[in-house]
């Protein structure tokens, strides 16, 4: 068993941006990003599935068909598959995301700079091309531009479809995160880095593996052993969705009486803001940030 972390006071709640600045702009794109990291949030959420060969790639679904121009299963693809694919175009389409602009020079201008870092995958650059318009996004582009980034900004990621892989989508995003030295908090500082899953299983993995790094355990329903507040062995941090929290508010205070810090899941109307606000969460994880750090008052 590890330890949760200590639990630390006086925290203002951080805004998280969730798939980026998704509201604005399609989500889990390094346009969406980067316009998080424009309008003030505080960490950028982002998912992460394992490509056929073993790429951790940006996307939630666990096909590309809802916000691409393909169809099919993401780990059934090669990075350079994706690579050929257009991520960006899905959103001006759907009624349900009017994208107020199409975002094709944002895109071009990363397709360039990356095309040196060997991501360009299929993508050649000629009229048409899909990778020109906009790109599947690598966890490892996201890391650089952490990474670039002059402020302190703090990345939440979460395993997808964890248990198809026994350990690999762990294993990989550790070997990753490394690389960058985000594996482990920078001496006398806390981790810009947290992981969060709704398998327990993939949290446990993640902290034998690395102690350091901050687990979240994010949460549709809460399960009866877990209503008093407590979570499973060794994870500090509880992610209940909004729905949880406006059913039972009484339960955010459960969940920091037992040492936990809670993290808010996805808040994007005004009155959710609010009553996370009231309540002291920790984290309200958006897809508008800059909205919601207006309500706040930053
Ligand atoms: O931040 C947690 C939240 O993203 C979990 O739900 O489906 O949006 O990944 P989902
Ligand atoms: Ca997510």
């Amino acid at each position: 068993r590890v330890a949760p972390e200590p639990y630390p006071e006086g925290r203002p709640v951080q805004v998280v941006a969730h798939r980026g600045a998704s509201e604005d702009v399609p989500e889990h794109t390094l346009a969406a990003y980067r316009k998080a990291i424009e309008d003030g949030a505080d960490a950028l959420e982002c998912d992460v599935r394992l490509t056929a060969d073993g790429e951790l790639v940006c996307v939630h679904d666990w096909r590309v068909n809802r916000t691409s121009n393909g169809r099919g299963a993401v780990s059934s693809m090669e990075l350079a598959d994706l690579a050929a694919l257009d991520f960006g175009s899905w959103k001006g389409q759907n009624a349900d995301h009017e994208a107020p602009e199409r975002f094709d020079g944002e895109f071009d201008r990363e397709f360039d700079e990356d095309a040196d870092r060997g991501l360009r995958g299929s993508g050649r650059g000629g009229p048409g091309d899909p990778g020109e318009r906009s790109r599947v996004l690598t966890l490892r582009r996201l890391l650089e531009l952490v990474a670039d980034t002059d402020r302190r900004v703090e990345l939440a990621i979460e395993t997808k479809h964890p248990t198809r892989w026994a350990g690999q989508v762990e294993e990989r995003l550790l070997e990753l995160l490394g690389r960058y030295g985000l594996d482990r908090p920078a001496p006398g500082t806390s981790s810009q880095v947290r992981v969060m899953s709704f398998s327990a299983r993939s949290l446990r993995r993640v902290r034998l593996a690395a102690p350091g790094l901050p687990t979240v355990y994010l949460m549709q329903y809460v399960s009866p052993r877990y209503r008093d507040g407590r979570l499973p062995a060794g994870v500090g941090i509880a992610g209940p969705s909004m729905r949880i929290v406006r059913a039972n508010p009484g339960y955010v205070a459960r969940l920091h009486r037992a040492g936990h810090r809670v993290h808010v899941w996805t808040v994007d109307r005004p009155e959710d803001v609010e009553l996370c606000a009231r309540l002291g969460v920790d984290a309200i994880i958006t897809n508008r940030p800059r909205h919601v750090l207006a309500q706040l008052g930053r």
